[in-house]
């Protein structure tokens, strides 16, 4: 097998596996096709699926950088792709005005400080680099809008240098916990996955590859609950991460099996809400973890 490539769905599984990731045969395809065909990967789901964690586990896996642009309520072009460095301009200038020398270039690379969206168009010797595109439900329509042009064509200029073509197109994948719907144009650029909650048993696997302490038969009570948990009516669901952290909090309390006490004591890594705290405590976790019991049984 040629090093960093992956030369079937069955191959992406396995070295994502040995990243520890647990990818399911639709997420693994889909994947695939993205390297395959070299199209931007969107992955949109509830927070705590593993959307972030799959672009570390493929760079990783391929032995490429890993360039993250991570998004926010008004980020804007200009800092996601390049910024000049003012201050080192000025101590430049101010040095040559002192020296009596030639006034420096103010727009060389010297001054220019690089941002993900540049560095990812950046030829890189360990071939293109992973960029991740995080949570792009937290920008705004004329970001998006450039984004898209971005990525048609793998190329951002520079007004006071030119333009900066990617020699080979980075591996894109964008994530969003869809806190409002990203727009058609974009999305119809990349290749979609929805990435749901796992079920029962991807959801062990995962906690395996993340928590191997554990013993198995606490591992089942914690997935069963949580999975439970998530039927409830809840302001947030507890993601895939809260399951792991959940698991390591009863680890480092020495707890081999669950009560509605140790539930209620240690909700704080299930749950970030008050209101969901209150509403699971007490009863409401012994009734949850009466009906687990019941169904494993
Ligand atoms: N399929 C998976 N395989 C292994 N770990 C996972 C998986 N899904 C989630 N995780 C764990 O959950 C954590 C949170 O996942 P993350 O990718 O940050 O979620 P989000 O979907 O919000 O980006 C990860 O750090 C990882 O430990
Ligand atoms: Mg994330």
């Amino acid at each position: 097998m040629p090093h960093g490539a992956m030369t079937s769905i069955d191959d992406l599984q396995a070295q994502l596996a040995d990243q520890n990731y647990v990818c399911g045969r639709a997420l693994a395809t889909v994947a695939f096709l993205a390297l395959t065909l070299q199209r931007p990967l969107f992955l949109e789901g509830e927070a705590g699926t593993g959307k972030t964690e799959i672009a570390k586990a493929i760079a990783a896996a391929l032995g490429r950088r890993l360039i993250r642009l991570q998004c926010y309520e008004g980020l804007d072009a200009a800092s996601a792709v390049y910024e000049w460095n003012f201050a080192a301009q000025m101590i430049a200038i101010r040095k040559a005005e002192a020296l009596g020398g030639e006034p420096p270039d103010l727009f060389s690379d010297d001054f220019l400080i690089t941002r993900p969206l540049l560095e990812a168009m950046r030829p890189d010797p360990a071939g293109p680099p992973v960029l991740l595109i995080d949570e792009i439900d937290r920008t705004d329509a004329p970001f998006e809008a450039f984004l898209l042009e971005a990525l048609s064509d793998y190329q951002v200029t520079i007004p006071e240098t030119g333009t900066v073509k990617a020699p080979a197109p980075p591996i894109v994948i964008l994530t969003s916990n869809r806190t409002r719907e990203v727009h058609d144009a974009l999305k119809r650029r990349c290749l979609y996955h929805w990435v749901d909650y796992p079920d029962h048993a991807r959801e062990m696997e995962i906690l395996s590859a993340r928590a191997p302490e554990a013993a198995r038969a606490l591992s089942a009570e914690v997935v069963a609950f949580v999975q439970a948990l998530r039927g409830e009516d809840l302001f947030k669901k507890p993601g895939v991460a809260e399951t792991i952290d959940w698991a390591k909090c009863l680890l480092a309390l020495d707890i081999i099996d669950l009560s509605p006490e140790v539930i209620s004591d240690t909700l704080g890594a299930l749950l970030k809400y008050q209101d969901d705290i209150q509403k699971v405590e007490g009863a409401e976790a012994k009734r949850i973890l009466d009906e687990v019991r019941a169904e494993m049984a």
